[in-house]
């Protein structure tokens, strides 16, 4: 079966059925299957442990004097080839040239091959591109790849992404990452695409299809196997730092958190799933037979491969207090369903888990399942016929065509959030003063996972454009001058800043005509990006506020993996623009955009909060709306945004009519076709993205406010009418039940597209 790539099955994606599923979801291939068998069934019990242990390459080996990494021949003696070891990760520290990762995977893979008579299968974090390799195209993150609401720009950078991977050589990574960002509090919340359920699948499916192709029985030497992650409610932290536990409703669970995962595997066939490192309602998941093995493994009949997450078969014992010590986590996590442990630095895994099948607390059968998971992976990806793949081989690696798409990717991205009696576009000739600690740095601009973990762009990405360089380049150098005002501390924490020097940088201010203000964060990844207050850092506000003083209008460029609180220095600005994490061609984005040169279309994929205590998702409870009650109570509970899911100027306006749906008044086995006009009323062509959602007005439990059912961006001259139509199943207005269960419950819904409404029954 072919993974076709069309838009229509990536918007119904995120089919709302729990119904297990009857049809595998990867169909089975019978020659590759009798491969798998007749490998598995040559195998001891020590080689099968074995394929079940992942080791981090930097335990094997080291940097030498010329600058390279290199194997040590007694490290991988006595790890990689006497427990036979199925799997490395990870890069040894920093980012290496393709050629330079070829000998790397080449050697580990050699050895593999010619010692361990099965491949290796090296993964690699690939979040935005070819993370840890020089010269590779790096994309926005993917906060910024939902904000585009265009899931073409995720399946290409991950069709690139692919192939830039295999010119190293690698033919698996950890992406693309599907926890929902619904808490800004949470580090990661840059990583994943927004907190929307359908945003992440519909994101999420064309990911793993641009990454891994249209067959996932036959994965080719242009595309690589994903494992999509942190499976499962990783990013609702109940404290709002990593890997704390987490308490979400099991409805909640089931309906969205499962959602994307569930489409990328149905729809798009993902073939790995890596598990999230914490705990969910007080089960760590790697624990959890319910959620690896009954919910994934069998519910969706899938075949795939389960990989812990870092070191979490050691944190079940460790950190979580589940298990009294090494042996017992491994016996709770193997019998779960996890079949591959990421350990990362040592082997005793092998001995614990052999210890344990000959206890027989481990069944025989377990390890045989989870090891067939890993070979069907590695024959999936032809490893065993081709082991390597070569740079050479790859001629388009970092080409200019790939920057191309990636600086476009870039714009429309970045999403215009306010611009007062049209301050922007600006016009050449403009005198610009670009202030603040994100304007002149690659490293703020790619944010972590970028040539290094906690991203160390500044050292790798000097050829590509900060922000003042880019509008240097679009205004004129004498145009555009620099003062920072408020810098990072090189070599420190990434929260920490210098002593400010805000008098210069209002002094500056002097003799220009607008102040653009780079401010957010400074790069950060996982649990050293937790965070103690959501306000934007003080000297930064303060920055602002000294600026203001000057009557200079100020644009504001928001630089950060998450909303920071700008509640008080907004008012103050003319123009803000959110550019999140857009990358190595951010800052060329952001000045054709501030120049006109392109048009903003970009739209919040994730609530910007007002306030510390109001954090709040778009699709929050009927109930948390709740109006100034009169009588003896008088309180009001109103949702306070700093600006909503979904919102995004433009250079030009739209305007939405004649809302229809095909059947109002309809059944649970019907298809709904809503069609609406939009119309471009400005003077320049845009982009827009139409947003259907639905409300169920009345039901068992409390209904969400809203939902997003599907969305479509489209391309509009000035002037131009296109007709929208979007059409959705109507179980996909089904919700999980006070019982666990999919429920689709008679009564009105009302349906909404920009401004225009509609209301419908099921009978
Ligand atoms: C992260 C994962 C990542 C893994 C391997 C972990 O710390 O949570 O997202 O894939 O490391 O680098």
């Amino acid at each position: 079966m072919l993974y076709a790539a069309a838009a229509a099955i990536l918007l119904s994606a995120c089919g709302s059925s729990e119904t297990p599923n009857r049809k595998p979801a990867i169909p089975s291939d019978a020659d590759l299957e009798a491969r798998v068998e007749k490998t598995l069934s040559s195998m001891t019990l020590d080689q099968k442990v074995g394929q079940m242990l992942e080791l981090q390459i930097d335990g094997l080996g080291g940097w030498d004097n010329d600058g390279k990494f290199r194997l040590d021949p007694a490290k991988t003696d006595t790890l990689l080839v006497k427990y036979q070891v199925g799997s490395v990760l990870n890069c040894p520290g920093h980012a290496l040239s393709p050629e330079d990762w070829n000998e790397v995977i080449g050697e580990v893979q050699r050895i593999s091959m010619e010692r361990i008579g099965i491949p290796t299968l090296y993964g690699i974090d690939q979040n935005h591109g070819a993370s840890y390799t020089l010269g590779a195209t790096f994309f926005p993150q993917n906060i910024n790849v939902a904000a585009t609401f265009d899931p073409q720009i995720a399946f290409r950078a991950g069709e690139i992404t692919a192939y830039e991977t295999r010119a190293c050589g690698g033919p698996w990574t950890y992406c693309p990452t599907l926890d929902l960002a619904r808490d800004p509090r949470w580090p990661r919340f840059w990583e994943n695409y927004g907190e929307d359920a359908l945003m992440n699948a519909v994101m999420g499916v064309a990911a793993t299809r641009g990454m891994q192709g249209d067959d996932p029985n036959h994965v080719d030497c242009n595309h690589i196997a994903v494992s999509i992650k942190h499976y499962l409610g990783y990013g609702l932290p109940f404290s709002g730092k990593d890997r704390t536990p987490a308490f979400i409703s099991p409805a909640d669970l089931k309906e969205k958190h499962f959602a994307p995962f569930k489409a990328a595997i149905l729809s798009g066939g993902a073939l790995t799933v890596m598990v999230n490192s914490g705990s969910v309602n007080g089960t760590p998941v790697h624990a959890s037979h319910e959620f690896l093995t009954e919910w994934l493994k069998e519910g969706l009949n899938w075949d795939g491969m389960i990989v812990t997450d870092w070191a979490d078969i050691n944190n079940l014992w460790k950190r979580e207090k589940v298990a009294r010590d090494k042996k017992e986590a491994i016996c709770m996590a193997i019998n779960a369903g996890i079949d591959m442990c990421m350990e990362p630095y040592n082997a005793d895994f092998c001995t614990l888990l052999k210890e344990l099948v000959l206890e027989g607390k481990v069944p025989q059968s377990r390890v045989d399942d989870a090891v067939r998971r890993i070979l069907r992976v590695k024959y999936r990806l032809g490893l065993f016929d081709t082991p390597m793949t070569l740079a050479q081989d790859y001629p388009n690696f970092g080409s200019a065509g790939f920057a191309e798409f990636a600086l476009r990717g870039a714009e429309e991205s970045e999403v215009l959030l306010k611009n007062e009696n049209s301050l922007l576009p600006l016009k050449q000739g403009t005198r610009i003063l670009v202030t603040g600690p994100n304007a002149n740095s690659m490293r703020t601009l790619n944010g972590g996972w970028s040539y290094t973990w906690q991203g160390d762009a500044d050292r790798y990405a000097g050829e590509y454009n900060t922000i003042f360089e880019a509008l240097q380049q679009k205004f004129g150098a004498s145009n555009v001058k620099y003062e920072p005002g408020v810098t990072y501390k090189s070599g420190g924490a990434w929260w920490e800043e210098n002593a400010p020097s805000i008098r210069q940088a209002v002094a500056a201010a002097g003799n220009v005509d607008v102040i653009v203000a780079c401010v957010g964060e400074n790069s950060y990844c996982e649990t050293p990006g937790n965070l103690d207050d959501l306000n934007l850092s003080a000297n930064q506000k303060d920055l602002v506020k000294a600026l203001s003083t000057t009557g200079k209008p100020i644009v504001l460029i928001l630089n950060e993996g998450r909303p920071r609180l700008v509640n008080d220095i907004e008012p103050l600005v003319r123009a803000v623009v959110d550019v999140m994490l857009p990358g190595n061609y951010g800052g060329d984005a952001l000045a054709n955009l501030l120049a006109g040169d392109a048009n903003f279309s970009a739209k919040l994929p994730f609530t910007y909060p007002r306030h510390i205590n109001s954090l709040s998702t778009y699709d929050y409870k009927a109930s948390e709306r709740t109006a100034t009650m009169e009588g003896a109570y008088d309180y009001s509970a109103d949702v306070k945004v700093q600006w909503p899911f979904g919102f995004g100027l433009s250079y030009t306006t739209f305007s939405y009519s004649d809302l229809k749906v095909d059947k109002p008044q309809f059944s649970a086995s019907d298809s709904l076709s809503f069609s609406v006009n939009v119309t471009n009323t400005g003077d320049v062509a845009g982009k827009e993205a139409v947003m259907l959602f639905t409300s169920d007005l009345v039901a068992s439990l409390v209904p969400d406010n809203r939902r997003l059912r599907a969305f479509r961006k489209v391309a509009l001259a000035p002037g131009e009418t296109k007709i929208v139509t979007l059409t959705i199943a109507a179980s996909d207005l089904s919700f999980v039940n006070a019982k666990g269960d999919w429920t689709l419950e008679p009564g009105d819904f009302r349906a909404q597209i920009g401004t225009q409404v509609v209301n419908l029954t099921l009978q």
